[in-house]
C-alpha cells in the first residue's frame, strides 16, 4: 500500500526520504517519488518501479535540501508510471502534494480546473488535489489553501504537502488515511507508518480523521480542517528498530514465522497467569458485563483476520456458549446489517487501517453495537475507533504474508474465549486447564519450527504443482483455509482450501494424479471422518500432503507427505497446525523464485476499498 514521508529540520533531506520509502517498501507499491524546496526552488525527481531507481535519479541539486516530501505508490487512478507518480504540483509549480487515498469527485473537480484553464499532466486524482490547493492558495496561506481545497473534496485522503514559499513548513491532513508526526530534536518526520519514523524518534502524535498540522522546525500545531486548534498527547512508539530489521533472516515472512514463540509469549505477558487461575485482559475489563451478557459476537474482518474470526466463532461457541459470527467486512459494510442490542461488533486487523474493517465497524456501531477491536498496530484508526480492544502485541508484522498476527490473532481470540466462558459456564478447573494448555503453546510451536528443514525437502517435491487443495474440519477447516491462502499469495499457485467434508460436492473432481491434497488430519473430534477424506484423495492419485498429531504412525502410514504436531487440545489446534503451512508456502514460494516479503499486485494494508 501507499507510503508518506515528510522531513524537515536541519539534516538532509533526500537521505531521509529515501531511508524512509525504503523502511516502506514491504506495504507494496508501483512508483515513487520526491520533492524538496532549495533556495527557495521546489525540486521533484520520480520514478517507476523500485526506490533504487529513483535513487539513481536524485542529483546532488536535491542533497542540501532540508525540507521534503516522498510518496511510494499503489495506483488506484491512472497505470503505475513516472507521469502518475507522486508528487504532484500545482499550476504554478511551487506547491507538491503527496497523497494517500482516492479523491471519489476528481472527475467533476478536474474538469472544473481545465474549466479555469488548469492543465494536467497525469491521469491521476492525487493530481486534481494538488491543482485544487494550488487553485485556492494566495498570499502565502499554505494551510488556508489546503483547507479550502479539501473542504471541496469526497474521498480519502493521507497528505503532506509543501510550498516554495515557505520552505520551512510542512502541511499535512487526513481523513481515511493515517498519518503520524515523529517529533525529533529541532527536527520532525511526518509518515503514514511508524516504520518510517522509528529511527529517528519513538516519540509521535496520531493524526485523526478531519484534522490538519502544521509542521516547522520549531514545532507543530494540529487544528480541525475548521481551523479549530487540537491538542494532541505526544505518545511513544512500541516498536523498536531491530524489530523491523532482518536479523539475518532471508526475508521478512521467515522471521516473523520464526519469531512465534516469542510474540505469542509477549501476546500473553501479563494476561495469563496459571499460578492464579487467571486472565486479566486491561483493554476490555471496564465492558467485562456487556461483554459476558453479550447475545452476539460478530467478527468483522479480511484475509488472514478473517480466517482468525472463523477459529474465534468456533471458540467462543465451545469456551463461552458465545453466539458468534464471522463476517468479510467489504460485505458486511454494505448489506445494512441487523444489529439487536446485546451485539458486539469486533474488528480483527493487524493493520488497524483496512479500509473495509473501518467501515464495517463504523457500520455496526452506528447501529449501537459496542466495538472492540484486535489490532496489532498500537494508535491505528481501528484501535482508535473502537469502545475498547485488545492490542496483539506481537510486533510489527513487515512480511506483506500474515503470519505471525494470525497466531497472536488466534491467542487473544482464545484468551477473550476463556475469560468470557469463566464469567458464564466454564468450570474453574476446566478455565485452568485451558489456559495450562494455551501457555505451553510457544514451546510447542518451537518444536514445530524444527520442522522447517523437512519441509523444505517436501516443498522440492511438489513445488511445481499448479493447483492444490487443502481441507480440514472444525477448528482445522479455517486453518485449511489460511494454509491456502498463504501458498496462493506467495507462490501464486492456485490452491482452495475447504471443509473437508465439502470435497464430495464437487471440487473432488479436480483431484488429478500426483495433485496435492493438504490434510490437517490431527486426533480431533472428526478424525475418523478425515480418514475417509483422505482415502477418497488417495484413491483418484492424488498426492496426501498431512499434518497429524505426533506418533500417529498408522496415519502416517497412509500419507504420501506427513508434518507431526503435538498434542494440544482442539481449541487450540490451530497455533500449532497452521506454522507447517506457513513454512510449506514459504518453501515453495522460494523454490519458484517469487518475491517473498513483496508479492506482485499485493499490499500489507490495504487502505483502499
Ligand atoms: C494476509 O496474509 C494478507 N496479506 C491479507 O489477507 C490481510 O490479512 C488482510 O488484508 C487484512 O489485513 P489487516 O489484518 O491488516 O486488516
Ligand atoms: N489514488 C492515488 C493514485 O492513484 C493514490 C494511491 C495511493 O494511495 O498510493 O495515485
Amino acid at each position: 500500500m501507499c507510503g508518506i514521508v515528510g522531513y524537515i529540520g536541519k539534516k538532509q533531506a533526500c537521505d531521509i526520504l529515501l531511508e524512509g520509502l525504503k523502511r516502506l517498501e514491504y506495504r507494496g507499491y508501483d512508483s515513487a517519488g520526491v520533492a524538496v524546496i532549495r533556495d527557495n526552488e521546489l525540486i521533484v525527481e520520480k520514478s517507476k518501479g523500485r526506490i533504487t531507481t529513483l535513487e539513481n535519479k536524485i542529483s546532488d541539486k536535491l542533497q542540501s535540501a532540508t525540507t521534503g516530501i516522498a510518496h511510494t505508490r499503489w495506483a488506484t487512478h491512472g497505470e503505475p508510471n513516472e507521469a502518475n507518480a507522486h508528487p504532484h504540483t500545482d499550476h504554478t509549480g511551487k506547491i507538491a502534494l503527496v497523497h494517500n487515498g482516492i479523491i471519489e469527485n476528481f472527475a467533476s473537480l478536474r474538469k472544473y480546473l481545465e474549466s479555469q484553464n488548469i492543465e494536467f499532466t497525469s491521469e491521476t486524482d492525487s493530481e486534481v488535489l494538488a491543482k485544487l490547493i494550488g487553485h485556492f492558495y494566495k498570499e502565502g496561506n499554505l494551510e488556508q489553501a489546503v483547507r479550502d481545497a479539501l473542504s471541496e473534496v469526497q474521498g480519502t485522503y493521507g497528505i503532506a504537502v509543501i510550498c516554495s514559499d515557505c520552505p520551512d513548513k510542512i502541511v499535512a491532513a487526513r481523513k481515511g488515511s493515517p498519518l503520524i508526526v515523529g517529533i525529533g530534536n529541532d527536527e520532525f518526520i511526518v509518515a503514514s507508518d511508524a516504520s518510517a519514523i522509528i529511527e529517528h524518534t519513538n516519540q509521535v502524535i496520531y493524526l485523526s480523521d478531519g484534522e490538519m498540522v502544521t509542521v516547522n522546525a520549531e514545532g507543530f500545531r494540529t487544528t480541525t480542517l475548521d481551523d479549530v486548534p487540537v491538542t494532541k498527547d505526544i505518545q511513544q512508539l512500541e516498536w523498536k528498530l531491530e524489530e523491523i530489521e532482518l536479523d539475518g533472516f532471508e526475508h521478512f515472512m521467515l522471521k516473523e514465522i520464526f519469531e512465534q514463540p516469542q510474540s505469542l509469549r509477549t501476546c500473553m505477558r501479563g494476561r495469563i497467569n496459571t499460578r492464579e487461575g487467571a486472565i486479566h485482559l486491561g483493554g476490555i475489563a471496564n465492558y467485562t458485563r456487556e461483554l459476558a451478557r453479550a447475545h452476539r459476537f460478530i467478527f468483522t474482518a479480511c484475509g488472514t483476520a478473517w480466517h482468525a474470526g472463523l477459529i474465534g466463532e468456533y471458540l467462543f461457541e465451545e469456551l463461552a456458549r458465545l453466539p458468534a459470527e464471522t463476517e468479510y467486512s467489504s460485505e458486511f459494510r454494505y448489506r445494512n446489517p441487523i444489529i439487536e442490542d446485546g451485539s458486539v461488533i469486533c474488528a480483527i486487523s493487524q493493520s488497524g487501517e483496512t479500509a473495509d474493517t473501518l467501515a464495517a465497524l463504523r457500520e455496526a456501531k452506528e447501529k449501537g453495537a459496542l466495538a472492540i477491536g484486535i489490532v496489532n498496530t498500537v494508535g491505528s484508526t481501528i484501535a482508535r475507533e473502537t469502545d475498547a480492544g485488545i492490542y496483539l502485541h506481537v510486533g510489527p508484522e513487515i512480511g506483506v504474508a500474515s503470519t505471525k498476527a494470525f497466531t497472536g490473532q488466534i491467542a487473544v481470540l482464545a484468551m477473550l474465549g476463556a475469560y468470557l466462558g469463566r464469567r458464564r459456564h466454564l468450570s474453574q478447573h476446566n478455565f485452568e486447564q485451558f489456559i495450562s494448555a494455551l501457555e505451553k503453546i510457544p514451546d510447542q510451536i518451537e518444536e514445530v519450527l524444527n520442522l522447517s528443514n523437512t519441509i523444505r525437502q517436501i516443498a522440492g517435491d511438489l513445488f511445481e504443482c499448479e493447483h492444490w487443495l487443502y481441507l480440514g474440519r472444525g477448528y482445522n477447516y479455517p486453518v485449511a483455509l489460511e494454509g491456502a491462502l498463504k501458498i496462493k499469495e506467495i507462490s501464486y499457485v492456485h490452491a482452495e482450501g475447504m471443509p473437508a467434508a465439502e470435497m464430495k460436492h464437487g471440487p473432488i473432481a479436480l483431484v488429478n494424479p500426483g495433485m496435492p491434497a493438504v490434510f490437517i488430519a490431527t486426533h480431533s473430534s472428526q478424525y475418523d471422518k478425515i480418514l475417509g477424506n483422505i482415502e477418497e484423495v488417495k484413491a483418484r492419485g492424488g498426492k496426501v500432503v498431512a499434518v497429524i498429531t505426533k506418533g500417529d504412525s498408522q496415519l502416517a502410514k497412509k500419507c504420501d507427505y506427513i508434518f507431526e504436531v503435538p498434542q494440544t487440545p482442539e481449541p487450540l489446534e490451530p497455533l500449532l497446525t497452521v506454522v507447517p503451512l506457513q513454512l510449506l508456502a514459504y518453501h515453495v514460494a522460494v523454490l519458484r523464485g517469487c518475491n517473498i516479503d513483496k508479492p506482485r499486485n499485493l499490499a500489507k494494508s490495504v487502505t483502499v476499498e
